[in-house]
Order: structure tokens, then C-alpha cells, then sequence
């Protein structure tokens, strides 16, 4: 095991140096200018070894990375809503691979899931991905195999589908969030599935990254309205991120819109493959400076990103508060009182209650959680036994029973539900979500249609854990 823990400070100390010689780095990276992108139609994503630089024009290349079109992260695909995405995989990589889109809610054919869904794309070979993109919103890709070292290496990137009509902010920003184990010459650390890394909190790293570059400033206007559309994209991390003084508001989670609101506590907690639509108000003067945080780990807060307040205010005379609200996507609205409800028990991890025979059992495996009281392969060779079967078109209450002492993002594919309730307290805001944050030995209540037939995943996206057994498969019958 290479030695990781100077890195930080090595990384640390880099970002600083980048800090005070700010401007340096304030230019704005591609994406976060405003984009009206008009799409190709037809786009080619190939996976294979790319290089990257930390810092713009940085010496340091990371090595050992994989990405799509050799970019970290992989191209922002953006499209309108109702648009339809045709995109094709070309693997380039000397293992199996396929692409998931994650939150979209697509036809089974083209989920993304090996052995579930759709042969692996074997190296050299092609799959073309075509569907139509129902709901606006922020999504990403990734693929679905061997997903702890293709996601750990970089594989995976932001998908964007614009409203009809433009959302009124002055600047739409991504901030594609990304966490790097690296040793000290910059070189992605190969123990993937360490079972440390499977019985606790995930891999997780020791560099951050936004959009690919090392925390870095960027410049806004005093007054300005941002909208930030943040994704996680890290194997284990949770981020917990304060924006200093600022008024922040939620508007969408996991691309759905949601009431706008502020963010519970100040905090907008994002898990790994969670999304949040920010609305950012810039209040302040020219010079001032504003520190976006992330303190999820007490003790070990670092700066996400910097604004710096410069140029001639903007004029907010006309603007609403609380901003105003995305139009709702199509999605179905669950029937409460008659659904049928199903229970998902997830147990196992360190101080979990599984009984340590079983522990010790699951660990020669590689295997540390369970699903109603058996780990479950991601590998999807061995046949998957629904863990529940629903009728199509009918409303369905799951509890999530959270029987560990870790947080646990757990990911339904093909649908989005509302989370209705918290350890038996309903919630006042009943957010759309495809991925749901589980707080240690919580129990979480969600509700939604069984719309769109097929198999479907459900597991943790802390893909160690998924990979350590956290995963299950439901049906909707057609
Ligand atoms: Cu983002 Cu099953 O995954
Ligand atoms: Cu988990």
C-alpha cells in the first residue's frame, strides 16, 4: 500500500500556492460559462486511458486515469428536454464495459446493466445507446461494471437536459465534484476493493477535484444570480457544502425539481451520485470573497471553491425570493393510500449486527453487506432474484431499514420516488429523488409508480459497498 498520507498536504499546499496567485487560475473553466450548447446528434463516447493535468497547464499529469474521448470528466452531453440521445459506447478499454445513465428514466434495453439489461461491451467493441429524455434536468453517466476501478479511474460524466424555456439566473454553472486516491507522483493508487475500504465508508481519496482541476476561484459579479448545478461523482465521499453568508436555494434534487428552499441547516449534503440545482445569490461588493466548504469529516474541512466578487454589480431589482420554481418534470405522482408496501433491510459493515460467523464467511468473498439478510453479487452472472415484483401503473411504499452504523446512498434505477418519511416522521418537503441519502441506522420511507417495466437495480452507491454486496434487482411486470 503506497504511501498516501503526505499527498494531502503536497495537494495542499498546491492549492495555496494556486490561491494566492488567484487570478492565475480564475479563468472560467469551459462549461461553467453559460451555455446554450446546441447538440450533435449523433455523439461517440470511447472509453479508454487519458491524462490529465490538476491545474490548467499544470506540469503534474495524473496518470493511471481512464475517461470518455480521453476527457476527465467526460464530455457534458446536453440536450432539451424531450430530445432524444443517441450516443455510442466504443470500448478501448482491455475489459468489459457498459454506460448507465444515471436518473434517467429510459427503456430497460438501455439501462445500462451488464447480464441484467444488456450484454458487456467487450474491449473493441460497440453498443448504441438511443432513447428519449423525458425529464429535465441534472444526470450523469458511468458505467455499470467493475465500477469501483472505472469510476475510480474516471469514467463518468455530467448529462444536462435543459427546460423548455431558460431558468432566469444570470450564469448556469456545473460542478462536476470528483475524489482521487493518488500516491506521490500523481498516480491513481490500484487497490481498488480493498475490504477496508468495503467494511467502512467506501474508497475514499485524498484529492478533490471540480470539473477535473483541483479546487480553484472563480470570478462573479456582486449581485449576481447563480445557478450551480453540483454532482457527485466520487466512488465513497460525502460532501456537506456551506456557501459562507450567501443565500442559497434548493431547486432541484437529482434533477427533479423541488419547492425551493433553503438547504436544511445551511448544508447541502450530496452523497456519491446525488445531484443538487442551486441557486446562488451573490450579495455583496466588489472585492469581497467567498469560501464554498465542505465539512462533512469534522476536523478535516477543506475550501471547495472560491468566489471572488469582481466588475460592476448586477442590477437585481426584478428578482424573486425565494427564486422561482423549475416547471415539474412528467413524472407519475404516487396514489398513498392504498399502495402496497415492501421492506429492504441493508445490514452488515464494521459494528454492524451480523452475527460474526457470517461477517467472517462474507469476507472471504470480498463481501461485507447485506439485502434482507444475504449479500447479493453486482456482477449480475449469477442470476438476480427480484428482491420484489410490482405491477405496472400501481403505486408502492418501500422502507428502507437502515440496520448499520454507515450512511448508505441507495439508488433506484428506472424510476424516481419521493421520500415521504424520516424514521417515522413525515417529511414537509416530499423531494423526487432517484438516489436517497441513509443516515446510520435510519429508517427511510419512499413511494412511487411501478411505471416502466423491466429489471431494475436498487443498491448503495458507495460502490465499495455495492460491490461488497449492497445491491438488489426489483421487477415491473410489463
Ligand atoms: Cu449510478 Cu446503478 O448507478
Ligand atoms: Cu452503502
Amino acid at each position: 500500500m503506497p504511501n498516501t498520507s503526505a499527498l494531502f498536504t503536497l495537494n495542499r499546499r498546491k492549492f495555496l500556492v494556486g490561491m494566492s496567485g488567484a487570478l492565475g487560475l480564475a479563468m472560467l473553466p469551459p462549461w461553467a460559462k453559460a451555455v446554450a450548447a446546441s447538440q450533435d446528434r449523433l455523439k461517440t463516447l470511447k472509453t479508454g486511458a487519458a491524462t490529465f493535468s490538476l491545474e490548467p497547464d499544470g506540469p503534474e499529469a495524473v496518470s493511471g486515469a481512464w475517461g470518455y474521448n480521453e476527457q476527465i470528466p467526460g464530455p457534458l452531453l446536453r440536450y432539451r428536454q424531450g430530445d432524444r440521445l443517441k450516443v455510442v459506447l466504443r470500448n478501448g478499454l482491455d475489459q468489459d464495459t457498459t454506460i448507465h445513465w444515471h436518473g434517467i428514466r429510459l427503456p430497460n434495453a438501455m439501462d445500462g446493466v451488464p447480464y441484467v439489461t444488456q450484454p458487456p461491451v467487450e474491449p473493441g467493441d460497440e453498443f448504441e445507446y438511443a432513447f428519449d429524455l423525458p425529464d429535465a434536468g441534472t444526470y450523469w453517466y458511468h458505467p455499470h461494471l467493475n465500477a469501483t476501478e472505472q469510476l475510480g479511474r474516471g469514467l463518468s460524466g455530467p448529462l444536462v437536459i435543459d427546460e423548455p424555456e431558460p431558468y432566469p439566473a444570470d450564469r448556469d454553472l456545473l460542478w462536476f465534484l470528483d475524489d482521487w486516491l493518488l500516491d506521490q507522483d500523481a498516480r491513481i493508487v490500484e487497490s481498488f476493493n480493498e475490504i477496508r475500504d468495503i467494511t467502512h465508508e467506501g474508497r475514499i481519496g485524498n484529492t478533490i477535484t471540480v470539473n477535473g482541476r483541483l479546487p480553484h476561484a472563480i470570478k462573479v459579479r456582486p449581485g449576481e444570480r447563480l445557478r450551480v448545478r453540483l454532482i457527485n461523482g466520487a466512488n465513497g465521499r460525502i460532501f456537506s457544502l456551506t456557501f459562507g453568508d450567501l443565500p442559497v436555494h434548493v431547486i432541484a434534487l437529482d434533477g427533479q425539481p423541488v419547492e425551493p428552499h433553503e438547504p436544511d441547516q445551511g448544508r447541502v449534503l450530496l452523497g456519491p451520485a446525488m445531484r443538487a440545482d442551486l441557486i446562488i445569490d451573490c450579495t455583496g461588493d466588489d472585492g469581497r470573497t467567498v469560501a464554498v466548504e465542505d465539512s462533512f469529516q469534522a476536523g478535516r474541512e477543506f475550501e471547495l471553491m472560491t468566489l471572488e466578487f469582481s466588475g460592476p454589480a448586477v442590477d437585481r431589482d426584478d428578482r424573486q425570493t425565494p427564486p422561482p420554481a423549475l416547471p415539474a418534470n412528467p413524472v407519475p405522482e404516487p396514489v398513498l393510500d392504498d399502495a402496497e408496501q415492501h421492506e429492504v433491510v441493508f445490514g452488515g459493515g464494521m459494528r454492524g449486527d451480523l452475527d460474526r460467523q457470517k461477517m467472517m464467511e462474507m469476507r472471504r468473498h470480498g463481501l461485507a453487506w447485506t439485502v434482507n439478510g444475504e449479500p447479493v453479487h453486482d456482477n449480475g452472472k449469477h442470476e438476480h432474484d427480484p428482491l420484489f415484483i410490482l405491477e405496472r401503473d400501481r403505486s408502492y411504499r418501500i422502507v428502507f431499514r437502515n440496520e448499520t452504523e454507515f450512511h448508505h446512498p441507495i439508488h433506484l434505477h428506472g424510476h424516481h420516488f419521493r421520500v415521504i418519511a424520516r424514521n417515522g416522521e413525515k417529511l414537509a418537503i416530499k423531494p423526487l429523488r432517484d438516489t436517497m441519502l441513509m443516515d446510520p441506522r435510519e429508517t427511510v420511507e419512499i413511494a412511487f409508480v411501478a411505471d416502466n417495466p423491466g429489471d431494475w437495480m436498487l443498491h448503495c452507491h458507495i460502490l465499495e459497498h455495492q460491490v461488497g454486496g449492497m445491491n438488489g434487482m426489483f421487477r415491473v411486470r410489463g
